[in-house]
This record gives C-alpha cells, sequence and structure tokens, in this order.
C-alpha cells in the first residue's frame, strides 16, 4: 500500500514549502499541496520537517588499524546512521589485496550482508604501478567513481607527488574524482620522532606533532597538482582556517576543487586532548583551534565548503571492558592502546550518528545555517559530487523514498545511548539536543520509528555510481 506523508514541511536544498508526499514503490511518488487519503497508510507529518535521508560521504566502517579494528560495522555503524537521519554512507576500499578487484570484493564480502542503509564505496589508492593504472577501468564496472590519495602515513599510505598527479590524470579522463587527505607526511613523520626522542608521549602531542600549516601546505599542493593534471579534486576533512583561505582562492581562479569538514572540526579544539581523556579526540587530522572552527563555520554558510561528513571512525575508550550490543557482550581493543604512546592511540572518532543532531541544533535553530543549507550540505551535496543525485539526497518525484520526518522542538540530552554507536564514549555527551528524527525511512520502507530499529542487516544496497558527477 502506498504512503501519504501528510502536511509536513518540506525541506530540500532550494526550499522550504507544506506539502504532502506519496511514496509509492520504493520511490516519491507525487509531491502535492492535498494529496487524497484513500487507499493509503497516512503518516501525520503536520508540524514536522521532512528531509531527504542524509548522506554522508565520509565513512570508515570495519576498518583495521594499529592491531585492531574500528568498533562499528557496516551494520552497527549503518543502523547508528539511520537513527541521526542518514540513509546513504559511502566508506573506503582499503588496497590491502593484490588488485584493485580482489580489494572491492573482499569489502563487499564485509558489507554486503551487513548493511543497514543504502552505500556507495571510494577506492583508496595507497599503492601505484603500471599494473594498478590499468585496473581504473574495471572500477567504473564495479560502480566505484572516486579515488582517495594521501600525503601523509609515509611508507603506508602516502603517495608521492608524481604519483598522485598521474592517478588525477587518469581519474579525470574516465571522469573520476580524487578525494585528498592533505597533511605533510615527511614534516610529521620527523616531529613525531622528535617529540617521542624526547619522551613526549600524551595525547596533545599527537596535534602538536601534525601542525596545521602541514594541511595549508598539502592542500595548496593537491589543488595546483590537481590543476597541473586539469582534474577535479575533493579535499576530506578540513579542519584549518588556512585550509579553507586557500580553497576559497583556489575556487576564485575557476578551478574544480571542493571542500568537506565534520562536525569535530566545527565544535573542539586542541584543548580537548589535553584532558586526562584527551585519547577520545585523537584521530588524523586533530583538533585545531577555536579561531579554525569559526572560519569553517563561515565556509560553510558562504559556500567555500561543499559537504559536512564524519568521517566515522570509532574505536572504544576502554576496550578492556565488555559492552552489551543488541543482548550480546562485545569487546574491541580501543584507545587505550596508547595509554602509554600517543602515536599507538587508534586514529578516528565515532560521528555518524550525531552529524545531522548537532549540525541541526549546533548549526540552524543557532542562526548559523538555514535550513535549505543544512540539507545541501549534509544530503544534495554530497549526493551530486559523488553521482548519487537525484536518486539520493533529494525529494524529487522518481527519486529513492529516503526520508526523515523531524521534530525540531525535541529537548534532550546526547549521548552514547542516543547516537548509538557500538563504542563506549560520545564526544558530545550530555550536548542539548533540539531537534531529532523520528522516523526515517530507507526506500519507502519505515526503519526507525522513534526509539524503535525496525531495520535488519544486508537490507541496504550497494549503490553502482556512473563516472561523470556533478562539480559543485
Ligand atoms: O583519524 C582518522 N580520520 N581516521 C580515519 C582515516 C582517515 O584518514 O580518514
Ligand atoms: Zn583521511
Ligand atoms: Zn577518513
Amino acid at each position: 500500500m502506498p504512503t501519504l506523508i501528510k502536511s509536513g514541511t518540506l525541506v530540500t536544498a532550494d526550499a522550504v514549502f507544506e506539502s504532502d508526499l506519496l511514496i509509492d514503490g520504493g520511490k516519491i511518488a507525487q509531491i502535492a499541496r492535498k494529496i487524497s487519503t484513500e487507499g493509503k497508510k497516512v503518516v501525520d507529518a503536520a508540524g514536522r520537517l521532512v528531509l531527504p535521508g542524509g548522506v554522508d560521504a565520509h565513512v570508515h566502517l570495519d576498518l583495521p588499524m594499529f592491531g585492531t579494528v574500528s568498533s562499528d560495522d557496516h551494520y552497527t555503524g549503518m543502523k547508528a546512521a539511520a537513527f541521526g537521519g542518514t540513509t546513504t554512507v559511502i566508506d573506503f576500499v582499503p588496497q590491502d589485496k593484490p588488485s584493485l578487484k580482489q580489494s572491492i570484493d573482499a569489502w563487499h564480502a564485509k558489507a554486503d550482508a551487513k548493511a543497514a542503509v543504502d552505500f556507495a564505496f571510494h577506492m583508496n589508492i595507497t599503492r601505484f604501478n603500471d599494473q594498478v593504472a590499468a585496473e581504473f577501468p574495471a572500477l567504473e564496472r564495479e560502480g566505484i567513481t572516486s579515488l582517495k590519495v594521501f600525503t601523509a602515513y609515509n611508507n603506508r599510505l602516502r603517495l608521492g607527488d608524481a604519483e598522485i598527479f598521474k592517478v588525477m590524470r587518469i581519474a579525470r579522463d574516465h571522469g573520476f574524482l580524487t578525494l585528498l587527505h592533505a597533511e605533510n607526511g615527511d614534516v610529521i613523520d620527523l616531529l613525531v620522532s622528535e617529540a617521542v626522542a624526547a619522551g613526549n608521549l600524551a595525547p596533545i602531542w599527537h596535534a602538536r606533532t601534525r601542525p596545521a600549516w602541514s594541511e595549508v601546505e598539502a592542500s595548496l599542493r593537491g589543488a595546483a597538482l590537481a590543476a597541473m593534471a586539469e582534474a577535479p579534486l575533493y579535499l576530506v576533512h578540513m579542519n584549518v582556517a588556512g585550509e579553507v583561505d586557500m580553497l576559497e582562492y583556489i575556487r576564485a581562479q575557476g578551478l574544480p576543487v571542493m571542500g568537506e569538514t565534520c562536525p569535530q572540526y566545527l565544535f573542539f579544539t586542541e584543548a580537548h586532548l589535553e584532558r586526562p581523556d584527551g585519547a577520545k579526540w585523537i584521530c588524523s587530522p586533530p583538533m585545531r583551534s577555536l579561531d579554525d572552527n569559526l572560519r569553517l563555520w563561515e565556509g560553510l554558510a558562504d559556500g567555500t565548503l561543499q559537504t559536512v561528513a564524519t568521517d566515522h571512525c570509532p574505536f572504544f575508550y576502554d576496550g578492556t571492558k565488555e559492552v552489551t550490543y543488541e543482548g550480546k557482550q562485545i569487546k574491541i581493543p580501543g584507545k587505550e592502546l596508547g595509554q602509554e604512546d600517543f602515536t599507538r592511540i587508534p586514529n578516528g572518532l565515532p560521528g555518524v550518528g550525531d552529524r545531522l543532531l548537532v549540525l541541526f541544533t549546533y548549526g540552524v535553530a543557532a542562526g548559523r545555517l538555514s535550513l535549505t543549507q543544512f540539507v545541501a550540505l549534509t544530503a544534495t551535496n554530497p549526493a551530486k559530487i559523488f553521482g548519487l543525485y537525484p536518486r539520493k539526497g533529494s525529494l524529487t518525484v522518481g527519486s529513492d523514498a529516503d526520508l526523515a520526518i523531524w521534530n525540531i522542538d525535541r529537548h534532550y540530552s546526547n549521548g552514547v545511548k542516543v547516537a548509538k554507536h557500538r563504542t563506549d564514549y560520545n564526544l558530545y555527551e550530555g550536548w542539548e539536543l533540539t531537534a531529532r528524527p523520528e522516523r526515517v525511512f530507507l526506500r519507502g520502507r519505515l526503519i526507525v520509528d522513534g526509539e524503535r530499529w525496525l531495520g535488519k542487516p544486508g537490507q541496504g544496497r550497494f549503490l553502482k555510481r556512473k563516472p561523470g558527477a556533478e562539480i559543485l
């Protein structure tokens, strides 16, 4: 039976308007001021906002790191995403098998049967030679049209500048988008070895050994390489004011370079790493300063930055203790691995379930972003940039009926229980929030109903993408 979302306030990237919305066959079938209720299952959305399901273009699920693994897998992380109003995520395939195809197959083997929302993959290119280059056309057959490269993590993930340049050129020729993790690996390695030699091993040294200028330099270098390769570029997890300034300059030259930030870089600073539980905030790149936070907000509001993703990559704070998840006892080594030495703390944070909640309260309700900007930054823009639009990130007739009905007068405290990540802490524990998705639909199916989880592992579909996505 078709479902009629009645009398809601629809919010898209362009407009806010009162309307009914009809779901049929998993798609949005009609959007009109008044649609007859006859023969339909009616969901009353009066006084509520109806938003497209969020698209989080940057998550890491079940990712091996530092002798452990990120604690949300493709079921638990996607379930948390759904409770937070996000119905599509894009995960990264590590290049850890002899061929790209084998790496992708191995990632599907982990993800497909567990996926709880729809998902796509980016491909990490962390080893590059003629054989890898020859495999690029196969990526299109796999529906993967975006590649992440790194200027940091020497001897592990980093490519040289010439290799990055070559990747960008081939990506351009195939209509793919290159994503860049921009930090200066050489400077970081030197500073880390000096800090360790001097016995500076506390979490704050994670930030002190990864200077902000290393990112400004590396993101400008990446943009210059992209300009020389005549290729588009997407800068991931931007967190430094100088990077936003660079991006503004680069875009003013008419270059196809886009930028993403994440909530942690809007709300926290290096000072959080000086807390006794500072390991909770360890991720790469690190937290910065209040001035950086403010410049990022400005970049979101003025359109210099195109997306807000999460870089969700959680670890337990104390992985020696069990937690109960869906009735099962779970224990996964986490941040305690680096108790004595910041270089051993797994890098990454929980966030996929928090993203829209904290951004709504402290972005929209606080007057920093409009409703349409919120939808653009968290759903429509990432869908466009990564070739998922208008199927995802959109309230349009014919789009997948992925939507969230929000109550924007709901007052509660955030925390581990609300966000539902499979980890033992939340960065926003105790934060007062004022809005929450009450019902979430994935392709027309109700998967979150208040506190009730109606979804199941394997319901999420892999989204094969086509080359030539929009440049914003
Ligand atoms: O600390 C982080 N961000 N871990 C995930 C890997 C990455 O570079 O995005
Ligand atoms: Zn990265
Ligand atoms: Zn990441």
